[in-house]
Formats: C-alpha cells, structure tokens, sequence
C-alpha cells in the first residue's frame, strides 16, 4: 500500500507531485506529504493527517515556489497511527535527507534502537524513520562534511550511503530519497513493492505506479526488485544492490491520463461499472476466433503440451479476484477440468499439495497483492507452474508468473472493484474455451456456438446497465438497512459473496453471500421481519431450488428483491424484480454482477459514504 511520487526537472515539482498523489490515493488515503527544496530556503516538508485535497491546501498557503525536485507520499498506515508525525516524507536529525516509502522494515525496531544509542532523534513511531537516520549515519560514515560541495562528489557518495543504508534492511520497499545537499539527484530503490520510473523529455518521474505521470509521459521502466535508480533531469541510471550498473529499455504504456479520470461520472467507480462492456470487449479481443488458440497460444506462450497434461487447475486470489476465481471454478469445471480455489492468503499450507500436475492461476488486478504474490512463489517452490491473469503491465506478477494473460480493462481508480473483476471473468472464459478446445473436451462446432454467446455479453451488459433506475429506486427504498443477504446456486453463488463484499466496501453495513441451498443449514435463522433478500434468480437448471430458497425467506419475513431475465420473472415471486438479459447459463455471472454493483454503489450514494475511498482500505494490498 501507500504511493509514493517523484519529480525532477524544471517545473515546480510540488504540483506535479500532487497530481501525481491524487492518482495514488486510491493505495492509502490516510495522511499524506510532500518534500521539496527551496534554492533559497532548503528542505521544504509539508505534511498533513488526512487527504491530498488537505495538502495542496497547505501548499498553496505556503508555495514551494522555485522548487523543481521533490518526493511525495500517501499513506495507509501500518506502523503507527495515522497523524502528520507519521506521514511521509520522513526527515533525518539535520532535515538534510528526507524519504518516501512504501512497504514495511522488519528489522526497523533493530536498527532504531542501535541509532538511538549513537544520538539519533526519532520523531514517528514509523518504521520508514529508521532507514532515513540509517542513511544518515552512512552519509557520516563517508565523512562527506569535508567534501567539496560539487555534484560530482556528493553525488556518488549520496548513492553509496543509501546503497549501504539498504543493504541492512529486511523486508519490503519501494522509496525515493532526495538530499538536500545533493539536489540534483532523487534515488530510488525497490525490494518486493512496486516502483516504476517515468522518463520525460528534461524531466523525470518516480511513481508506485504509472497512473501518477501518465500525463506527462508514456515511457517507463520498472525497476526489478533488488534494483536502485539514481534520477536525474536529464539522464537515469540503474544498479543492483551491488552497486553494479545494469540496463533497462522503456516500455510505451499504452493507458492514457484520461483513462484515469472520472469523465463526468460522480465516482470512479460508477464510471468504471459503466465502463464494463468494453473492459470485456478489450478482454475478449482477438482470442476467441479463430478457435485453433493460436493466438493466444503466441500471447500467453503456455505450451499445449502443459494444457494437455495438467490434470487439474488451483485458482489463487483475494477478495474480489477471488470470487472471479470461484466463477472460473465453475467455468473449468463445466469442461472436465477439476479446479480448486483459495484464498491467496489461506493458500501457505495446501501448496505443499501441487506440483507439475497442476496449473496454478493467480488472479490479481493490481498484480501486487502481497497474500497472492507470496502463495504464488509456495505453488513455484512445489514445482506448479504459474499463470497470471492481470491487468497491470510491469507489476510484481507478471514477473514472477510464469505465463501472463492480461486482461485489458484501464486504470481501475475505485477502489472497491468492478470492471477488473468483469475483466477477470473474461478471462476465465477464454482460457477455459482455450484449454477444452487444447484438451478436445469440447466439439469445434459447440465452442464457437460458446465464443459466440461471449462475444454477445458486452451489448447484454449494456442493456443490464439501462436497468440502473430501477436498481437505484430499490436501493433508495432498503438504504436504511443495517444488514443484507444476498443468496444465489451454482455458478451464480460466487455473485452473491461479491454482491455482499461490495456493499460492505463501500456502505459498512453488514451483508451476507451464501449459497442459497445452505440458508436451512443455519443461517436462515437470521431472517427477520423486512430483512433484504437479493436473490439471483436468472434461468438456470436450479431456478426451481431457488424459487424454493426464496419462498422459505419469504415465509420468515424477508423483502425479497429478485435478479431475474425475462423468461424467469414468470417463474418467481418476489418484491421486487431487477430485470438483466437472458444469456447462456454458464455466461450468467458477468451480467447478473451489474445490478448488484450497482446497487452497492447507490445503496453508499444515498448514505454518503465516500465511495471511492471507503475507509480503512487501500486498493493495493502490500502486506499480509
Ligand atoms: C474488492 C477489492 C479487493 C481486491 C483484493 C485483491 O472490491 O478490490 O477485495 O479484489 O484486494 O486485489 P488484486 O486483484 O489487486 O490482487
């Protein structure tokens, strides 16, 4: 969690940092800072306990000015609570070096103490403190108070410092350093947190992620772990922890600064549910038809010979991926081949249980998520191979996976999930049609009637979007309620868990998914008098057992709102009724999610709750 921004060049760096951070926030909102340094005045640190907004306020009180270096931060706290003090940027005793950092110090406690003992002051309870004293004390130990002031001296020796500094670290980072005596070059370093260098003409950026200089260059480089950057305005160079130069070609991004803004949408995540019918257009492109799969075969480099052996697939995600890769189980399944699902985070112990026999699919957005980067290196160590399904280019994932399928959904901003999610869904369909037709589970004829269908759900999820005045007329009516049910069968259930993730997200009231079939086990003793019941009830070969699941929370006083298609209204009885249209079964999911997104969505709107930022959560999960 927490993004981390980076300027220099010849602009005033702090409005480039804050743009920059406004697009980060979606990975920490909880405080945030910037550093600068003024030609006349020195270091320039500005840091407030709340949001961007708070800062730039607090900038324009106090203007940077001539400044055109500097480093920026938004946190999500993890050491310490959130307040100014443990906002980033963090200063050394002489405010001479100042860092940004994302990740956390395991041996913070360690090095603070020894620091301590030789006179440091600590002024956070953070553990990012601790590495800008150590580097502090490395800048003492190359006696550089009696260098010359010249950049050639400093500069070198600023770099070393930091490389010795971060030699002594455990654990995981991605910061930016500035010097305040060496204010022609910011440092960058990486170790299990992502961070990618922007290059410009006369200019250059550091960012957690590309969406913070997308505005002002499309070239990259994504530093490997293990890597440092030393940036200048004009050049950058890159070394191991060795100090040992190693090189790196740009990559174009293709994503667009707009991509990352709201559009005229309220939210980012309205516009992002809107957004959805291309997000599976894009996903879908050029790898359905021809059905031979050998274009995604070229794509995603996953040899036949693999396909045609593996005698089953674990899915590995969390949260909202998660009940993609429930959705995927399905999907497998429906073509002969047994799947297993995890959460990343509980997978540790069932790695032991893979190896060759089993493709591993690890589902991530952000390709980040520390749970699932971890479970994927356990599938690795068992022998498994590796596939990612992604919409990151250059995250963590996509470099240790060992085959990647992206999905191609843009910049998700809002952080409760949704068109990544529909992305995902995509995805499974392809590969699992990939894989029957490699593993000839399935007729030519049948998996093109199957792609076919697919290739219908972008204008069917259009129309379910049409629907969205219906959905909010119903929000509108249950938005008082303090606890939701969301019920479904078969490969519609994983839509009532993401139905109730959703709403919790965005709305912190209580919500439940189950499946349908298990509410007389137990929970349907929580039914009370006018609860609500969202009940997936599109036509499937279960809809009678559904029709049956919803009468007995009928019958215990539940208000039930039906997600229904044409041909199955006819056959339920319920409050309300959500109409979305009728599709193959097995498609179902990626239409049924739009209306309960969006009544998640309409359900926080007419609570006000801050929807894109919904409190205690980061878009990007980096620790476990
Ligand atoms: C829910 C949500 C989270 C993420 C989860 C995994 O709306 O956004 O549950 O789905 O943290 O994130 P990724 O997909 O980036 O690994």
């Amino acid at each position: 969690m927490c993004g981390i921004t980076g300027y220099i060049g010849e602009k005033t760096a702090t409005d480039i940092l804050v743009d920059g951070l406004k697009r980060l926030e979606y990975r920490g909102y909880d405080s945030c800072g910037v550093a600068g340094i003024n030609p006349e005045k020195g270091l320039y640190l500005k840091r407030v306990s709340g949001r961007v907004d708070a800062l730039d306020a607090l900038i324009a009180k106090d203007p940077l000015k001539k400044g055109t270096v500097g480093i920026g931060h938004t946190r999500w706290a993890t050491h310490g609570v959130p307040s100014e003090d443990n906002a980033h940027p963090h200063t050394d005793c002489k405010n001479e070096v100042v860092l940004v950092h994302n990740g956390i110090i395991e041996n913070y406690l360690e090095i603070k103490e020894q620091l301590l003992r030789t006179g440091h002051k600590f002024k956070s309870e953070t553990d990012t403190e601790a590495v800008v004293h150590l580097i502090e004390e490395k800048i003492k130990g190359l006696n550089v108070s009696g260098a010359a002031a010249r950049s050639d001296v400093l500069e070198p020796m600023f770099f070393e410092a930091v490389r010795r500094a971060i030699a002594e670290l455990k654990g995981s980072f991605a910061m930016a350093v500035l010097w305040a005596r060496c204010p022609g070059m910011l440092l960058a370093a990486r170790q299990h947190s992502p961070l990618v260098i922007g290059l410009g003409g006369g200019e250059n950026f550091i960012a957690s992620d590309v969406s913070a200089f997308l505005k002002y260059t499309k070239k990259a480089v994504f530093l490997n772990d293990g890597e440092m950057a030393a940036v200048k305005k004009d050049s950058v160079l890159y070394f191991n922890f060795q100090g040992k130069k190693v090189e790196h070609s740009p990559v174009t991004i293709q994503w667009d600064s707009t991509m990352a803004e709201k559009g005229g949408y309220k939210h980012f995540m309205l516009k992002e549910i809107h957004e959805q019918p291309e997000s599976v257009e894009n996903t879908l492109r050029g790898r359905l038809l021809p059905l031979k799969g050998d274009i995604l075969q070229r794509e995603i480099n996953l040899p036949s010979e693999l396909i045609r052996n593996i005698k089953g697939v674990q899915i590995i995600a969390c949260g909202t991926a998660y009940h993609a890769g429930l959705v995927g189980r399905y999907v497998f399944e429906n073509f002969g081949l047994p799947t297993s699902v995890d959460f990343a985070s509980e997978f540790s112990d069932r790695a032991k249980i893979v190896n060759k026999d089993i493709l591993i699919i690890a589902v991530s957005q952000s390709g980040e998520t520390a749970d699932t980067l971890y479970a994927v290196r356990e599938a690795k160590a068992s022998g498994a191979k590796v596939l990612a399904i992604t919409n990151t280019l250059g995250s963590t994932l996509t470099r240790e996976a060992d085959y990647v399928l992206y999905t191609h959904c843009g910049p998700e901003i809002g952080v409760a999930s949704t068109k990544a999610f529909i992305g995902q869904l995509a995805a499974m369909y392809v590969l699992a049609i990939h894989f029957a037709v490699i593993r000839k589970n399935i007729f030519d004829a049948d998996a093109r009637e199957y792609a076919n269908e697919l290739l219908k759900i972008p204008r069917l999820i259009e129309a379910a979007l049409e629907g969205s005045d219906a959905v909010l007329k119903i929000a509108e009516h249950f938005a008082k309620s303090e606890h939701f049910l969301f019920i479904a069968r078969h490969i519609n259930f994983p839509i009532a868990l993401e139905g109730a993730l959703k709403i919790k997200e965005i709305s912190y009231v209580h919500a439940e998914g189950y499946a349908a079939g298990e509410m007389k086990h137990g929970p349907i003793a929580i039914i009370y008098k006018g609860m609500p019941v969202l009940a997936v009830a599109t036509t499937s070969k279960m809809l009678s057992l559904v029709a049956n699941n919803i009468e007995e929370a009928k019958a215990r006083g539940a208000e039930v709102t039906a997600i229904v298609d044409e041909d199955s209204r006819k056959l339920i009885k319920a409050s309300h009724y959500i109409t979305v249209p009728r599709t193959a079964e097995i498609l179902s999911p990626l239409l049924t999610v739009i209306p309960l997104q969006l009544f998640a969505y309409f359900i926080a709107l007419a609570k006000k709750c801050d929807i894109d930022k919904p409190r205690n959560l980061a878009k990007s999960v980096t620790v476990r």
